[in-house]
């Protein structure tokens, strides 16, 4: 057996009102340093949508730190808004760098981190293979959505929304947050169609930890931990969005999910997803959830071009969430999008047959699609995309 290894280094402060001790662990990484220069890297006036600007900014100001605000524009964390947030950081000599909000502001602030101590534009790293040789500024990590788990990985997500459109991923170990906080109360006026959405691609993301070829006993077991709580706690989150027990759960069922596919990566579904988000402007979460019941389906038949361990492995995927074959999870997933009055068809979204031949020239992301457990060829893709038409 091939021995595989478990890494994780991000301490992780979980719980209601856990924001409030962000000063201290500030402290902890910048602690040598007199009136540490702060860095909040935030999506354009979250701060102050979720109420906690002044907060912030009282907490980390009253132990003496300097603190400035970087507001992201926008959907996407793209090539300029990461460079020129890069030269931000650069000339200012910041300390330590927060990211607060959804996977693109903290995919933002990791790449404006790790740039801060190395040279050049982001795209020498994403386009020319140049070595990020040094580790970057401390990060800390704050969610205000439960889905994307990128305040627990090693990568981000980076757009070019240039001339030649196409979503990169830059990866490194020296990428990892210091810390990430955790905070459920961060999530409770997150809009309900928001919630369910990031929420499916917290589910998207265990599903795919656990059928990845890169799977690994720890991954697994966090994966298999956080596939039915998310999956009932979107259910009850979209019945009750106010209710903070259900925001911690789902919460922690996303920082297991995350957990779970920092190690593995994720596999077709996502790699599928990209140019669904980048052509049809399908938000990612919902832009996963359309074609995982499908590639359920897909990873669970036994041919010779799928591992061995496959059908097993899905069949306890379903056992998760209370189906009794991977055909009955299908039917349920589908089942619980219509619940959340979310699409389930391409054609719901504008995507049409030359849409799907788009998603087909751009959804193999090698580094993703290679860990599916089932060989995923262009025409099997065109078959899922068909029968989802
Ligand atoms: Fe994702």
């Amino acid at each position: 057996m091939t021995l595989k290894t478990y890494y994780n280094p991000v301490e992780v402060l979980f719980g209601i009102n856990s924001l409030l001790n962000i000063s201290e662990i500030v402290q902890k990484y910048t602690k040598s340093i007199k009136n540490a220069k702060i860095l909040i890297v935030t999506d354009k006036n979250l701060l102050n949508i979720l109420g906690i600007s002044e907060k912030i900014l009282e907490l980390l100001e009253k132990d003496g730190f300097i603190v400035e605000i970087f507001e992201k524009e926008g959907y996407f964390s793209s090539i300029k808004i990461i460079d020129n947030g890069a030269n931000l950081v650069r000339n200012k000599n910041y300390n330590l760098i927060i990211g607060i909000g959804g996977g693109s502001a903290m995919d933002t602030a990791k790449c404006m981190a790790i740039l801060g101590n190395n040279p050049g534009s982001i795209n020498l790293y994403l386009k020319e293979g140049k070595t990020l040789e040094n580790y970057g500024i401390p990060l800390i990590e704050v969610p205000t959505t439960s889905g994307t788990g990128s305040e627990v990985t090693r990568w981000a997500t980076v757009w070019d929304l240039g001339e030649k459109q196409k979503k990169y991923s830059l990866s490194d170990l020296k990428m990892y947050a210091k810390g990430a906080i955790i905070d459920p109360t961060l999530v409770k006026s997150l809009p309900k169609k928001m919630s369910v959405i990031t929420g499916l691609d917290a589910f998207s993301q265990a599903i795919e930890a656990y059928w990845s070829k890169n799977h690994n006993k720890i991954s697994d077991i966090y994966a298999l931990q956080a596939i039915p709580i998310i999956f009932s706690n979107l259910q009850e989150i979209f019945k009750d969005p106010s209710n903070i027990d259900i925001r911690k759960n789902l919460a922690f069922g996303s920082l297991l999910s995350g957990l779970a596919f920092s190690n593995t990566k994720t596999t077709a579904v996502h790699s599928v997803s990209y140019p669904i988000t980048l052509h049809f402007n399908v938000p990612h979460g919902l832009a996963c959830a359309l074609t995982l019941s499908q590639f359920l389906l897909f990873n669970s038949e036994k041919t010779e071009n799928n591992i061995d361990e496959a059908p097993d492995r899905l069949r306890k995927i379903s056992d998760a969430i209370g189906a009794d074959s991977p055909d009955n999870a299908a039917q349920m997933i589908t089942n619980l999008m219509t619940t959340l009055n979310l699409p389930t068809k391409l054609h719901e979204v504008g995507i049409d047959k030359k849409g799907i031949e788009l998603i087909i020239a751009e959804g193999f992301t090698p580094d993703r699609v290679k860990h599916n457990p089932r060989k995923l060829t262009e025409d099997k893709l065109r078959k899922i995309l068909h029968t989802l038409l």
